[in-house]
């Protein structure tokens, strides 16, 4: 029930509009009952009174019902899908919007699929329970109120009856609905992980085929088919049994009606028409008491539905500005790391006694074995995580004590992994500066040693990259997100393997032109290949989540230690190569 109450902030705006599709719909229910009964005594007039100008009179009326409910159920209607949508799309932006605020830390330890999942379909299920679901009630209550009045007025005892036997109709129908659901639910979710299955060999079909996996994927799917083919048949089953039943039972009852009602007529106690509008109104009576049934159903999955949302909703970004942050002021570059301690999960520590003093404007490099800590120091320094022990500052400004978009806006990182945008190679150079001119994008990628490549491709700057820039090689992804990160002017430059996929070559010109764009700047840099980090002003050597040595690459190959070896090994793998 909390969480109906922290709902309403967002149908608060749309009350007026939520309070004029009730009114409509609970005036459609009315009209119905009034046309229920209207048949009951044109019925009469017909078989009793033989009165052809009443006839006129009352079916012309009839005509005018019809149609003023048609026009209010149309306004209805629109009214309803217009409100229920609103609401949706603002909620999903709220929702999707704290998403966006939350830490690195939270995406790390879900699956994408899974949030996407919260996001469109259980913000549906919320959202139709919490809109349509009212208002149809409205309905129903009129329906059920009116209809009973009418049927207490015109018999009581036919209406015990039919309140009697409706309720174990519902009950029935019920049974074998919650059997139904329960099944369509396996049947979707089974569905979903097949589609899963078939995302996945499509995505890695190389993979597959390389690895001579077509069979084994061929029968994984088929096993999965196989599955939801057997609950598809025995939903088919129920249903086969389901329709029947209900019709025999409604039958049934239709039956005892008419017995029982049927022999007043014949004893002159009911007119023929009462009788006709009496079954009309059992008829139309099934609605509140099965939608009864399915509200509750539907509450129940809300339920569930709301308490996955809200568990994102309750989520609190684990870095974030503290009330008292201020902004971080135009960065020189002093970077200083001090005993910094982190771990992503407390069992397993991965930076240890980490502590180093950087100047501005000079070039560090971070080397080490795979797996040393070399992306998780740059998490720190960018603010993706806050260290465990210890502290990061800039120019004397710990970064837990200023503002989260002041600092981000200041420096810049090329991530390990490439990611770009669906659109042109130029939104996805802009992307951290909107406005920035043509001019500066060229000279931004001339510095990542893209613009030659980017001229080649068919459109020049407006070619189309896929939603991962699939028709891009990795090096000229690599470029772009150079590109990126130049264009955004940082004071403070990080690479995490930014030119891991580039020639020897082409990663010379880029380092050059970085080192003359970052001038007075500084920079970290990660890379494997250690030509790379020669020229670096002081290399930090990691192991095991430590700074294990440090100096230049000439005093680092003079020790012989970690470095060394690490180089030597390179060398010769290069000379093997060649
Ligand atoms: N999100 C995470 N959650 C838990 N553990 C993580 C996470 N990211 C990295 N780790 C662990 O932290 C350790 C250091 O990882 P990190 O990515 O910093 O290594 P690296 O030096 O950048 O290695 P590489 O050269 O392969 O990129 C590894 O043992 C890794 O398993
Ligand atoms: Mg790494």
């Amino acid at each position: 029930m909390a969480y109906y109450s922290r709902f309403s902030p967002f149908l608060k705006p749309y009350l007026p509009q939520m309070v004029g599709a009730a009114v409509l719909v609970m005036a459609v229910a009315l009209v119905n009952l009034l046309l229920v009964r209207l048949a009951g005594f044109l019925w009469d007039i017909i078989t009793v009174q033989h009165d052809l100008r009443s006839m006129t009179n009352a079916i012309g009326l009839f005509l005018g019902l019809v149609i003023a409910q048609g026009m209010l159920a149309m306004g209805h209607s629109y009214l309803t899908a217009w409100v229920s949508q609103h609401i949706l799309a603002d909620f999903r932006i709220h929702v999707f919007a704290h998403l966006q605020r939350l830490s690195l830390g939270f995406f790390a330890k879900r699956r994408t699929g899974e949030i996407l999942s919260r996001l469109m379909n259980d913000v549906s299920v919320i959202q139709s329970t919490v809109t349509e679901t009212p208002i149809d009630s409205a309905k129903q209550l009129v329906t059920l109120v009116g209809g009973v009045a009418f049927l207490l007025v015109m018999n009581w005892r036919l209406c015990l009856l039919i309140l009697m036997l409706l309720p174990l109709l519902v009950l029935v129908a019920r049974m074998f609905g919650q059997r139904l659901r329960s099944l369509s639910t396996a049947i979707q979710d089974q569905t979903a992980s097949t589609t899963t299955l078939v995302e996945e060999v499509l995505a890695g079909i190389r993979v597959v085929k390389s690895f001579v996996q077509t069979h084994r994927e061929e029968a994984r799917f088929a096993s999965q088919l196989r599955t939801a083919l057997e609950m598809t048949l025995r939903r088919a089953a129920v249903l086969a049994v389901f329709i029947p039943t209900i019709t025999l039972l409604t039958f049934a009852a239709a039956a005892a009606v008419l017995w029982y009602g049927g022999r007043q007529v014949i004893e002159g106690a009911v007119s023929p028409g009462d009788l006709f509008a009496f079954v009309l109104f059992a008829g139309i009576l099934i609605g509140p008491f099965g939608s009864a049934a399915r509200v509750f159903a539907q509450i129940k999955e809300a339920q569930g539905a709301m308490q996955r949302v809200f568990e994102i909703l309750d989520t609190q970004p684990e870095i974030r500005d503290r009330p008292d942050a201020i902004d971080m002021p135009p960065i020189r570059g002093h970077v200083r790391v001090d005993r910094v301690g982190f771990a992503y999960d407390p069992r397993q520590p991965v930076l240890c006694e980490v502590s180093f003093e950087v100047r501005p404007g000079e070039m560090v490099a971070f080397v080490g074995p795979t797996g040393a800590g070399k992306t998780t120091l740059v998490n720190l320094l960018h603010r993706f995580y806050d260290p465990t022990e210890g502290s990061v500052t800039i120019d004397g400004h710990d970064l837990r004590m200023v503002r989260l978009d002041s600092l981000y806006r200041q420096i810049a990182l090329v991530p390990q992994e490439t990611m770009l945008f669906g659109g042109t190679i130029l939104d996805n150079i802009r992307y951290g500066r909107q406005e920035a001119t043509e001019e500066e994008v060229i000279t931004a990628s001339r510095a990542a040693n893209a613009h030659d490549f980017i001229l080649a491709t068919p459109d020049g700057y407006r070619t189309l990259v896929g939603e991962k820039g699939v028709n891009l090689s990795g090096g000229q992804r690599q470029r772009l997100a150079i590109a990126r990160a130049v264009l955004k002017n940082p004071r403070i430059l990080m690479l995490d393997e930014a030119t891991s996929a580039l020639d020897s070559e082409s990663e010379m010109l880029v380092q050059d032109a970085l080192d003359r764009l970052m001038s007075g700047r500084t920079t970290f840099v990660i890379a494997h290949r250690l030509t790379t980090v020669q020229r670096a002003d002081r290399i930090f050597v990691l192991n095991k989540g430590r700074i294990v040595e440090e100096g230049t690459h000439t005093s680092l190959m003079e020790r012989k230690g970690l470095y060394h070896y690490l180089y030597t090994l390179r060398l010769e793998e290069l000379m093997a190569d060649s």
